[in-house]
């Protein structure tokens, strides 16, 4: 087990809180799993660890329900300065802290990060809500990162609590499924011999039609509609566009 003290300043360039108690991050190095928050709170910088405090107990039960023991993880946060009030990191702060953090991530060299809260999730993901993404697993620089509601946010809201507690539930399912983007093929045809040389052989196709808008004097009128051009596909994720009209195929 590794343990970094709070005891000094982190020297960051830059940054804003020279004054200010620092939490380093606390585990086993390197660790599958790197527990990733947002900033240590009052109890977290007077023990100088890092998800010690009220949070901390949530986070540890919760990730006992996806079957993880927070010991064997690496817990760190994206600023390691406690303010006074808990206010949420500030640019200038997560700025300055990043390349902190990019040396615990080398050390750490997780396959998996749980990003805690919106701010952790931004570290990766600079545009993504964390309301939207939490519980879904992403691949960031060949690591998989799992955004999770975070639990402070939770304790204010518990309308949250079931979203929190379905989310590591599906821990396991999460580490472990493929995160390989779906291969769609959906490609021009060269010719109408090409479309056909596709479906040869095939029992069944489905097909699309596009067509020029048929409205006259504002009034949709079907009979107007002039093809433009086609496609069909014989199997999921995989079709062929043929840019006009289908009457070629019947000609062939
Ligand atoms: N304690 C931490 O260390 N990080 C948080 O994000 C919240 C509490």
């Amino acid at each position: 087990m590794q343990e970094m003290r709070s005891d000094a300043n982190l020297a960051c360039p830059g940054c804003p809180n020279t004054d200010a108690p620092c939490v380093k991050g606390f585990g086993p190095l390197p660790a599958m799993v790197l527990i990733l928050g947002e900033r240590p709170g009052r109890e977290e910088a007077e023990e100088g660890r890092p998800f010690v405090g009220p949070s901390g107990r949530w986070l540890e039960k919760l990730l006992e329900m996806g079957g993880i023991r927070k010991d064997d993880c690496f817990v760190d946060n994206t600023v390691s300065c406690f303010r006074v009030g808990n206010p949420a990191p500030k640019k200038a702060e997560l700025v300055a802290c990043r390349a902190r953090v990019e040396q615990v991530l080398a050390a750490v060299q997780p396959a998996v990060v749980l990003a805690v809260g919106a701010r952790a999730l931004r570290w990766f993901f600079p545009k993504d809500k964390i309301t939207r993404e939490h519980g879904r697993a992403k691949e960031w620089n060949g690591i998989r990162i799992i955004p999770m509601l975070h639990p402070a946010g939770v304790m204010r809201n518990r309308s949250l609590l079931p979203l929190l507690i379905a989310d590591f539930k599906r821990l396991p399912a999460e580490m472990s499924r493929s995160l390989a983007p779906s291969p769609h093929t959906y490609r021009l045809a060269t010719s109408a011999e090409d479309v056909l040389s596709y479906l040869k052989g095939q029992p069944l196709f489905a097909f699309d039609l596009e067509t020029t808008e048929p409205i006259l004097e504002g009034e949709f009128v079907p009979g107007l509609a002039k093809p433009l051009g086609f496609s069909v596909s014989v199997r999921e994720g995989d079709a062929v566009y043929y840019a006009g009209s289908p009457t070629v195929i019947r000609e062939l």
